[in-house]
């Protein structure tokens, strides 16, 4: 039984919450492959909401082995209050790995990332300020913890005595922020070690048995593919790849093991924080979008940007995902809207442009090309069936599908586990087309 993987199609909150919860009730091992507690992931079980910042969304089921993977950036104090938290509700969290090889997002880092938002005011990312970008820029400058530096307290003091008086001088001499002590650094990532010492392994030897066993992994990307760092509208982007290719670095599973992938989109676009968004809507239907929705951000409570959905990227994301499938999410908050749109083209400068262009500057300057759909009044949330949907509601979940050109094979309609729609066959791997 090989690995499945599911990646946000958008710039995150598509839902990947809810869809990893779906599926992972026919797997054995969920894994987050990339990104921190900048995540914010929520799952929805009739009264109880979940909100998760670095569990992954398969914790909720007894059976599952949730695995923080060697891509992620670990805040140690974050992932204690979440397992506290989910064990105050009832969730057992003692099977939760955590990758020994991981990153972990330290207090400077932290303060860092608030502080270089700070200088650039006006121009700023708009970081969810928690050490993300830091602590990805430490990994890749070879100066990071790892997880298992937790665990040997003289190891620790001699990387920290390393690393700190470089970030105290940044933080003092650049920011005037107030330096951090050692001692109090190791003392308190010492007790995180000690803590957390059962749940650190080798996670890529976990899910490579896994899956030389026959059980099926599940990989849960955090984010999604327009906040790439590669792939996404850079510089206003996350610090991590969150694109399928992420789930092998990240995750440790190799490309020939993954034979599906569903993209995960909703029926709109939302983007939070700065960076160009061509079909950002500040009228009547943006307010619609915002407040029916709930897009209001998991992590920071900031409002979400509200807009059409953006189908120029959509043929580029499903290649470079090697989607298989869609699950489109929230069809059911477009009811009520008397028309429904679909950015097809860009025009930027006079010219008709069908691609994304790579230049952020450029895309600044794209106001959308429309297609515009009949709306519909109904309300979704009660529909189980494809062919139950309204024949407005099918006519532009048809017109998205063939946008992307892979099948939509599920459709939410609402944010519970039980509020979806199975509309097609998932195809896997071999079965793509082109
Ligand atoms: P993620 O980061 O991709 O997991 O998405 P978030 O959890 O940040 O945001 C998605 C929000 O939409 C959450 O509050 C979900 O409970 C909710 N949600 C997911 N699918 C649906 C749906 O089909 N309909 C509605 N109404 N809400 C949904
Ligand atoms: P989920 O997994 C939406 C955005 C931030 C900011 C940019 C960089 O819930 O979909 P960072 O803190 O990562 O350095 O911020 O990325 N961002 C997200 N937007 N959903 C997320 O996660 C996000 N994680 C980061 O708002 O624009
Ligand atoms: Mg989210």
């Amino acid at each position: 039984m090989p690995a499945t993987i599911v990646v946000g199609l958008q710039w995150g909150d598509e839902g990947k919450g809810k869809t990893t919860d779906l599926l992972a009730e026919s797997v054995a091992v969920v894994v987050r492959y990339q990104g921190g507690d900048n995540a914010g992931h929520t799952i929805v079980l009739g009264e109880s909401v979940f909100k998760l910042h670095l569990v992954p969304s398969g914790v909720l089921y007894p059976h599952i082995t949730p695995v923080i993977g060697n891509g992620v950036v670990v805040n140690p104090q974050t992932l204690l209050d979440e397992m506290a938290m989910l064990e105050s509700r009832g969730v057992a969290t003692g099977r939760i790995r955590v990758s020994e090889a991981a990153h972990v997002i330290m207090p400077y880092h932290v303060a860092l990332d608030g502080a270089m938002e700070a200088r650039l005011a006006g121009d700023e990312i708009g970081t969810t300020h928690r050490g993300i970008g830091p602590a990805y820029a430490d990994r890749a400058w070879r100066v990071g913890l790892r997880m298992a530096d937790l665990l040997d307290p003289r190891v620790l003091r001699s990387k920290l005595e390393r690393v700190l008086p470089e970030k105290n001088a940044v933080l003092v001499q650049t920011h005037g922020l107030e330096p951090f002590d050692l001692d109090e650094l190791v003392d308190r990532a010492t007790d995180w070690g000690e803590r957390l010492r059962p749940y650190i392994v080798d996670t890529t030897g976990l899910v490579q048995a896994a899956l030389a066993q026959g059980r099926h992994v599940l990989l849960e990307g955090a984010q999604g593919t327009l906040l790439d760092l590669d792939h996404g509208t850079y510089p206003y982007v996350t610090s991590s790849n969150p694109v399928a290719g992420g789930a092998c670095t990240g995750g440790g599973v190799g490309p020939l093991q993954v034979d599906e992938v569903i993209g995960v989109m909703k029926a709109y676009s939302t983007r939070v924080g700065s960076g160009p968004f061509p079909t950002e809507l500040a009228d009547e239907t943006g307010r619609h979008l915002l407040e029916k929705g709930h897009e209001f951000g998991t992590t920071t409570g900031r409002r979400r940007r509200c807009g059409w959905f953006d189908a120029v990227p959509l043929r580029r994301v499903v290649a470079v995902n090697s989607a298989t499938s869609i699950m489109l999410n929230k069809l059911d908050i477009l009811s009520g809207l008397p028309q429904v749109r679909l950015c097809v083209a860009y025009r930027i400068d006079g010219n008709v442009v069908a691609d994304l262009p790579a230049s952020g500057d450029l895309l600044a300057r794209a106001e959308p090309v429309y297609e515009t759909f009949d709306g519909w009044e109904e309300d979704l949330g009660a529909v189980r069936r494809a062919g139950d949907l309204p024949i407005a509601a099918r006519r532009y979940v048809d017109a998205l599908e063939e946008l992307a050109g892979v099948p939509i094979s599920i459709v939410s309609v609402g944010a519970d586990r039980t509020a979806t729609i199975f509309r097609r066959e998932r195809p896997r791997r071999g079965a793509l087309a082109g």
